[in-house]
Parts: structure tokens; C-alpha cells; sequence
């Protein structure tokens, strides 16, 4: 197939495209590089052979839309472009809103317009809210997500699911990604956060190489095994395999589907310090502080339905999640940028 990766450059994006060429599909990436690098991209082509189509362009272009598709023949997309950091999103909600409903809105627009109606969307864990138990089923209750960021993914949710409402040859897939973390194993691409990393796993990266003094970890009187707020970390390579077999899934079934990708364990965040100084052999400074707003105690997957219906679960476990990190920050200090 001919597959339209948007935000392809970027951290999961850059993941997709190698698994996607791997599998034999063309790739053509249409990503603003505004929280990326084309060096990603030229990484690809090492770990692959082959470079993909690259578009610099915004998904909120109309008239580029339009060029795009009327000059490539795309199967289907993935929509990975988005904004993401959720502290920005509570300071610049309309620019969240803009470019995470907006952007998605007008790339439905020219696919309708070019007749591709199949589409995989990068949802998220944080549509459930505070959820009201673990593990997480996607029947659970959307909840209330506690910033604009996770807002703007459930308003893409319910836009999406209408499409197919009003014409049968949409179909849709929502992945809910629980917390993707690791990188490729080769250690060419992984995940270059632009400014001090908001999630845990970059931020330890990021202390471990020196480029951090100290972690600080969010909240030790959660109602947790040691007090740390639990998560469901996934190994960024299993999260794509997800997506690859939804891919083939939707091909023959309209309609809206709903899918969690997550592994169905959960840890804390010192077994995570734990578990990255093991595979790093660097210690991990930190600093036991008060919680962050908008954070739950825990959550995890309830993945059987995926597993049910994609044929799919995660495969690499804590170590190798670390493993891959580590090669790719320590060969990487810098990211992108030098290196
Ligand atoms: P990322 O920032 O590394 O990748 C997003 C890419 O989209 C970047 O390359 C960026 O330049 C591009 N982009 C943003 N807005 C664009 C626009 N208007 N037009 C064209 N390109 C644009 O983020 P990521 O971690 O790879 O996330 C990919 C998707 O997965 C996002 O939709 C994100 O919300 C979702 N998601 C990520 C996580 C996570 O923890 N990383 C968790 C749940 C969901
Ligand atoms: C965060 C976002 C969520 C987003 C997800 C994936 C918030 C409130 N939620 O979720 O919307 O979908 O990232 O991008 O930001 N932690 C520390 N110290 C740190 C960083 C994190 O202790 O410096 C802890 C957190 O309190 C949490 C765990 O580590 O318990 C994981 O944090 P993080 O990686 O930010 O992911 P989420 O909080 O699950």
C-alpha cells in the first residue's frame, strides 16, 4: 500500500515509516518538522535502505492537502501529527485545539475530497481521565482528561467517529497509547524531546548522559506498591507492530474501531529509576517531590482486546525498553542535533 504517514519525522512517526517500508508498503511523511528533524527521516533511510517521500508541509494546508493527494494514489493514512506537550497546552489551548482538532478536521477534508477513507489515528490513555479501576478496558467510561492537550485528542475521537456515520467507506482506527518509551534497536532514531522532556523516561535519559542533574519524582504518597505513580511503559517498536496490524485490519472493515496499546503491566516510577540504572550502570540522582497537577496514581491496559482482534501484544519487556533508550541516548547525547 501507499501510506500517507503525517508527523512522520517525529519520534513514533520515525518508528512507523521504518516498520511500514520493512513490511514492504511506500511511504510518503508530510510533517512542519516543528517538533522534529529531517535528519530522522535520513536515519530512516540508513536502517531501511530506502528514503521515504518527504513532504515539508502543515496538515492544516489545504491547498497542499489537495496537491498531495491529487499527486499520489494513498491507501490509507496515519495520523500521527500533533502537538503534545501538556503543560504548553494549558498555557496555549487554542493552539492545541487548532492544530490537533483543526489539522485532523482538514485532513479528513482532502481525503474525502481525494476518496481515501481509511484512517489510523494516535489516541491516547489519557481519554479514560482518573480511571475508576486498572487494568483499562477500552468499554471503560471516557473520563474527564485534566488538560487541553488530552482534551483535544477526545474531541479527534469524537469527530472521527462520526465520519463513518455519515459515510460507510470511512474506516477508522483509534489506538489508545498507553506510555510509548525505548527507541529502534539499531540506536539511529528515538526520541529527541526539543526542551526539558515532560515525560519520565526522557527526563532519566536525559540525567543519565549529564545533560540533567536530577530527577525529580512526581508524588511518593500515591496509593501505590511504593507510593510512585504507576504507568504502562511500551516499547515504541510493539506500539508501531500495533498499527501495522490495525492497518490490515480496517482494510476490510469500515466502521470506527477502538484499540489499547499497552502491555497490561504497569510500574512505578523508582522501579523505573531501578531498572535504567541496571541496563545503563549510571546512577540516577533523585528527588523525592510533591505530585504534579493533572496526575493519576496508576494506570494500565486491559490489551485483550487487541489481542483478540489484531493478533498483537507487546513483546519487549523492561529491560530491553531501557536497553534501547540507553543506545540511543548515550550514542545521541544531543539527539539530532550533533552526532
Ligand atoms: P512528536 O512530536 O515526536 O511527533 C509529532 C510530529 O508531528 C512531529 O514531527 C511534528 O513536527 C509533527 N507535526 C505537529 N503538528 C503538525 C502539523 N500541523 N502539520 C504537520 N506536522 C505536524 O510526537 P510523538 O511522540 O511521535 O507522537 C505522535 C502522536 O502520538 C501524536 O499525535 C501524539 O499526540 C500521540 N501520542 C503520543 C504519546 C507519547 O507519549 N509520545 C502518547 C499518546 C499519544
Ligand atoms: C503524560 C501526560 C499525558 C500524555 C502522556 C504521554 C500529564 C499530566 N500527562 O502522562 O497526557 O498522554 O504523558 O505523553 O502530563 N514523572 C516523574 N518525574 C518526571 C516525569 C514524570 O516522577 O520528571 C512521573 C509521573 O508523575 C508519572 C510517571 O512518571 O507517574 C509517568 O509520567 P509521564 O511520562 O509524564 O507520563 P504520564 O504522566 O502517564
Amino acid at each position: 500500500m501507499h501510506i500517507l504517514v503525517t508527523g512522520g519525522a517525529g519520534y513514533i512517526g520515525s518508528h512507523a515509516v521504518v516498520q511500514l517500508q520493512q513490511a514492504g508498503h511506500t511511504v510518503t511523511v508530510l510533517d512542519n518538522l516543528c517538533n522534529s528533524a529531517e535528519e530522522a527521516l535520513l536515519r530512516v533511510a540508513r536502517i531501511t535502505g530506502t528514503a521515504p517521500g518527504f513532504v515539508l508541509g502543515d496538515v492544516r494546508d489545504r491547498q497542499l492537502l489537495d496537491e498531495l493527494f491529487a499527486d499520489n494514489r494513498f491507501d490509507a493514512v496515519m495520523h500521527f501529527a500533533a502537538l503534545k506537550a501538556v503543560g504548553e497546552s494549558v498555557r496555549q489551548p487554542l493552539r492545541y485545539f487548532e492544530n490537533n482538532v483543526g489539522g485532523t478536521i482538514s485532513l479528513c477534508q482532502a481525503m474525502e475530497r481525494a476518496g481515501v477513507f481509511r484512517m489510523v489515528f494516535s489516541s491516547s490513555a489519557t481519554v479514560y481521565g482518573d480511571p475508576e479501576s486498572v487494568p483499562i478496558p477500552e468499554t471503560a467510561p471516557m473520563g474527564e482528561p485534566t488538560n487541553p492537550y488530552g482534551r483535544s485528542k477526545r474531541m479527534v475521537e469524537q469527530v472521527l467517529t462520526e465520519l463513518p456515520r455519515a459515510d460507510e467507506r470511512w474506516s477508522v482506527a483509534l489506538l489508545r497509547y498507553f506510555n510509548p518509551v525505548g527507541a529502534h534497536e539499531s540506536g539511529l532514531i528515538g526520541e529527541d524531546p526539543q526542551d526539558i522532556p515532560n515525560n519520565l523516561v526522557p527526563y532519566i535519559a536525559q540525567v543519565a548522559i549529564g545533560r540533567l542533574e536530577q530527577l525529580s519524582v512526581f508524588g511518593s504518597d500515591y496509593p501505590t506498591g511504593d507510593g510512585t505513580g504507576v504507568r504502562d511503559y511500551i516499547h515504541v517498536d510493539d506500539l508501531v507492530d500495533g498499527h501495522l496490524r490495525a492497518l490490515e485490519v480496517i482494510r476490510e472493515r469500515p466502521g470506527v474501531q477502538v484499540w489499547n496499546l499497552g502491555t497490561g503491566r504497569g510500574y512505578s516510577v523508582l522501579e523505573m529509576i531501578r531498572a535504567f540504572e541496571q541496563v545503563s550502570g549510571r546512577e540516577i540522582p533523585y528527588r523525592l517531590s510533591p505530585r504534579r497537577a493533572g496526575d493519576i496514581a496508576a494506570c494500565w491496559a486491559d490489551p485483550e482486546k487487541a489481542g483478540r482482534e489484531l493478533g498483537w501484544q507487546a513483546r519487549h519487556g523492561l529491560e530491553r525498553m531501557m536497553a534501547d533508550t540507553w543506545r540511543w541516548q548515550s550514542r545521541n547525547p544531543e539527539g539530532y542535533r550533533k552526532g
